[in-house]
């Protein structure tokens, strides 16, 4: 029995494209398995500032109510981390980046001390031995350009936390034409059949 932690980034929720994917990925499996969904549009991770870094780094024993709020709110988004062997993420791109929202839970996730701590060595995860699926929709054409700020991106921070084993699924051209559109879903859905016996 496996935990999957499905993390959505789309502002379109269930109609969102990555979502979309993301759902028929998950949904091909998970007969006796546990699915957490995550869903950034429904349950908005509010933007770090100085108060919530100030409640991240405060000695736990110093630590005032508020703080302490602060920090529970920020363990229980990495206990779902935690808890799951499989992360699937549905990945938007709005205006040249990852989703607002994503940034923002991001921001609660990247703990030092807790999700990933600094050696003589440099930083090393500590979220180690999971599985990540990360379905990016986007209107135009980037796979493999330098203006894909996401690939990278999304690989180097989820490698931050220890999770280095991660696989991509394109949809993208979405808003090209009817035609791009068809095909680039008929491409991801291909993937996802060739994948779903993998992760089984
Ligand atoms: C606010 C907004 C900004 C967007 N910016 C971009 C962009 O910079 N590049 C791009 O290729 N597509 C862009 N798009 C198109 C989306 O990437 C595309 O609609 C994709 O399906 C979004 O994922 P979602 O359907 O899961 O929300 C944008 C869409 C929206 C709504």
């Amino acid at each position: 029995m496996k935990t999957i932690l499905q993390v959505n980034a789309s502002i379109l929720g269930n109609e969102g494209q990555s979502t979309r994917l993301a759902n028929e990925f998950v949904g091909g499996f998970g007969y006796g398995d546990k699915v957490i969904v995550r869903d950034l549009a429904k349950d908005p991770v509010p933007h770090l500032d100085a108060e919530r870094f100030g409640a991240f780094i405060a000695k736990p024993e110093s630590r005032t109510l508020k703080q302490e709020a602060l920090v529970a709110y920020s363990d229980g988004l990495i206990n779902e981390l935690k808890q799951a062997d499989v992360i699937v993420l549905g990945l938007p791109m709005y205006n040249f980046g990852v989703p607002s929202m994503l940034k923002a839970y991001f921001d609660h996730v990247a703990r030092a001390g807790v999700t990933f701590r600094y050696t003589d060595k440099g930083a090393v995860g500590l979220l180690t031995g999971k599985k990540a699926y990360v379905f990016a929709a986007r209107g135009g054409i980037y796979q493999g350009t330098p203006a894909d700020t996401q690939t990278q991106y999304v690989r180097d921070f989820l490698a931050f936390l220890g999770i280095t084993n991660v696989e991509f699924i394109y949809a993208e051209g979405l808003a090209i034409s009817d035609a791009s559109r068809e095909a680039s879903i008929l491409k991801a859905r291909k993937s996802i059949e060739r994948l779903v016996p993998a992760f089984a």
